[in-house]
């Protein structure tokens, strides 16, 4: 089982999108996949069951209870809940993570590890993605430290280098205290290459951090939105599709790097 976290303190970039998405991707290819949704804004949940559904969930029956000492009796396994699809799971999270998601959380002692303790339980999954707000505030640290990898979705207008220095640096002090975590990739995401400007961020970006941009870039595409406002990934909802394609081969870039990664680790 691998655990992957998407991060980026940047709004709107397409973190709970790819998760979702990717999700499907990985279920047609026979994983079991687990999504967990560290945001308390609960978008990845409502793509699945609405707004309406995700609000009235209780603290305990969302990821929320991993921090909440009086839900300290709560267990994992009993929040996760099935969606349409056989191979996908999800920990929601709603309106109820918000009160947790502090900053400066690397003072917290232990409790950092909140959350990466209370997902230790679950089993029979091959792949757990974590889905974070959009700040480096507690909930993205923590899913940081429950993570073996991330991957940084990044807009092809994120001109503001110093987001992703200050990303790079959480995962650096991550890092310190869980030293196995790795950085799997920058995802170029909601790429519109009609445009200039967005063709000339995708080179520097690769330029600048070479081949830990992953290949495949994610186009900004109406089949993600169509699909999502379905509540189907898009690979499930229209498999022919550009935007079902391209998720397929992020997915199967993630797997591959995912593999290389381990056996590195197991010839070190
Ligand atoms: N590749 C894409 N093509 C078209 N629309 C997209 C794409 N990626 C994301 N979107 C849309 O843009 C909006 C923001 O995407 P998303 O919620 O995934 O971003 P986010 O990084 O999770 O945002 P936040 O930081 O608020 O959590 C959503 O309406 C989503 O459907
Ligand atoms: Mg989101």
């Amino acid at each position: 089982m691998a655990t992957i976290c998407f991060i980026n303190q940047k709004g709107g970039c397409g973190k709970s999108s790819t998760c979702f998405h990717l999700a499907g991707a990985f279920a047609q290819q026979g994983l079991r996949v687990l999504l967990v949704d560290a945001d308390p804004q609960g978008s990845l949940s409502q793509g699945f069951f609405g707004s309406q559904r995700v609000e009235n969930l209780p603290l305990v029956e969302t990821v929320a209870a991993a921090f909440d000492e009086s839900s300290s009796w709560c267990d994992a396994t009993s929040a996760v809940r099935p969606t349409a699809w056989p191979a996908i799971s999800l920990l929601p999270g709603n309106q109820h993570l918000a009160q947790f998601n502090v900053p400066s959380p690397e003072r917290l002692g232990m409790e950092q590890f909140a959350l990466r303790e209370f997902l230790q339980p679950l089993s029979g999954f091959d792949l757990t993605l974590i889905d974070c707000p959009p700040n480096l505030y507690r909930c993205s640290w923590s899913a940081l430290l429950a993570a073996d990898y991330v991957v940084i979705p990044v807009p092809p207008e994120d001109f503001g280098a110093q987001g992703l220095r200050v990303v790079h640096q959480a995962i650096e002090q991550a890092e310190l205290l869980h030293p196995s975590l790795q950085l799997l990739g920058h995802l170029v995401t909601r790429l519109d290459r009609r445009l200039i400007v967005h063709r000339t961020y995708e080179r520097r970006l690769r330029q600048i951090y070479d081949d830990t941009v992953l290949a495949t870039a994610i186009p900004e595409a109406s089949a993600f939105k169509v699909s999502l406002a379905c509540r189907q990934p898009v690979g499930l909802y229209s498999p022919r599709a550009t935007a079902a394609r391209l998720t397929r081969d992020l997915s199967r870039e993630i797997l591959d790097r995912i593999t290389v990664r381990i056996g590195e680790a197991a010839t070190a």
